[in-house]
């Protein structure tokens, strides 16, 4: 299944700039909220179920979605004058299951220097992390079976071009390259939009994290999964039974308790959103080759409860070869484990490592 050339970027132009709500801003970073209107017209399966979430599809067993939806994003600048290099930039940061925007900076004073944005605006790099469709603060259609990796696949490409071609914010050019930065399931719709693209891919390079294509046999199915609705009613109440969250996190964070802040976790508890039920149906969306010529990277915590179960993460070599296999015209390809972390490597105390390294794969793939 290929995204439809159907899809326009007229509507995009009306984005406009709300205020400035957001906590990183400071000496050497300005950040503020937008929400960018962005029209994606594609075919997605008919049945949510559909484990391959329509790669695998004909015609027949597809649909068109002709919409177009309100993207919540946080976008975030240096203040200072960076080398041109590194101001033609811009990092596309995509949340995974049940979190949104804020995985990538914690929106509160004692874990401030969790902040990812704020770590890559002091090394001079752009971002803009955004709230996928379904979630947060961007639009939530009615039905949650109109949001699948096919839709929010269509939305982040449909965006990374926009950021191309006009300007986000008064002031600000369009950025040469987007570099996209994905986590969880953020990952696998990245990984779901490489799928379909190949090389008309507008983005410049992958850093999927907390992501494997390869899965240990024993992937502990999440649990605590259950319809929001019922989940938190005084949030939740009224949304579609297949909009689904979680009351455990535990399984996003290290299995040795010393590894984290209980704190975070009680935050994360009291921050998550929701996803669709077809986020958590559509596994096989990451099992087919990706025939994308850019630059990839993975990083994934060697303490991932899911991903790294099974020891699969402890031969780093034999993990790369295997997950190359998937991305076999991959201009670079390399995957790194990061010792300690867990599934969540942003939100334990590890994340410094695991920033460093997002990074040092901006910057390389920025240059070439
Ligand atoms: C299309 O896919 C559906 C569902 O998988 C299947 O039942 C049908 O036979 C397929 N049709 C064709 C023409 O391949
Ligand atoms: C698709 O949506 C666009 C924008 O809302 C609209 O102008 C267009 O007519 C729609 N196309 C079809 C075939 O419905
Ligand atoms: C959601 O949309 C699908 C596809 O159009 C439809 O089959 C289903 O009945 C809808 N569900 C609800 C609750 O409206
Ligand atoms: C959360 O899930 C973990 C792992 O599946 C389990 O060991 C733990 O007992 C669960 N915690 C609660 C409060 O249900
Ligand atoms: C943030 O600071 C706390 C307290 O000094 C420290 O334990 C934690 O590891 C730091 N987190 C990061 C991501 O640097």
């Amino acid at each position: 299944m290929a995204p439809s050339p159907r899809a326009k970027l007229g509507a995009l132009a009306a984005l406009f700039h709300l205020w400035n709500i957001y906590v990183a801003s400071g000496q050497f970073c300005g950040c503020s909220s937008l929400v960018v209107p962005v029209h994606v017209d594609v075919l997605i399966p008919k049945d949510p179920t559909d484990p391959f979430g329509g790669l695998n599809s004909n015609a027949s067993s597809l649909r068109r979605l002709n919409e177009t939806y309100d993207v919540f994003g946080v976008f975030c600048q240096p203040n200072t004058p960076v080398s041109p290099e590194k101001a033609d930039v811009i990092q596309l940061l995509v949340h995974g299951f049940t979190y949104t925007s804020q995985y990538w900076s914690p929106l509160t004073e004692e874990f401030r220097n969790y902040s990812y944005t704020e770590f890559a605006c002091n090394r001079g790099l752009s971002s803009l992390a955004i709230d996928l469709v379904g979630v947060g603060l961007s639009s939530r259609p009615a039905n949650a079976s109109d949001v699948q990796f096919a839709t929010n696949a269509a939305v982040v490409s449909q965006l990374a071009r926009h950021l191309k071609i006009v300007s986000t914010i008064a002031g600000v050019q369009p950025f040469k390259k987007v570099i996209a930065i994905g986590h969880s399931a953020g990952s696998a719709t990245l990984t779901f939009g490489a799928i379909a693209e190949g090389a008309h891919s507008p983005f410049d390079g992958f850093i999927l994290t907390g992501n494997l294509n390869i899965q240990p046999g024993t992937l502990p199915g999440l649990p605590g999964v259950m319809s929001a609705r019922d989940d938190t009613p005084l949030r939740w109440n009224g949304l579609d039974p297949n909009y689904i969250t979680t009351n455990n996190r535990s399984l996003f964070y290290p299995a040795n308790p010393n590894s984290f802040s209980p704190r975070m976790m009680i935050f994360d508890a009291f921050t998550k959103d929701v996803g669709p039920l077809s986020s958590q149906l559509q596994g096989s969306v990451t099992s087919l080759p990706v025939h994308y010529p850019g630059p990839v990277a993975k990083v994934v915590g060697s303490e991932d409860q899911g991903f790294c179960a099974a020891s699969n993460c402890v031969d780093v070599v034999a993990l790369n070869a295997a997950e190359h296999l998937f991305w076999p015209d991959a201009r670079s390809f390399d995957v790194v484990v990061a010792q300690g972390s867990g599934h969540d490597l942003n939100l334990d105390f590890f994340a410094k490592g695991p920033f460093n390294t997002f990074v040092g794969f901006v910057e390389q793939f920025a240059a070439l």
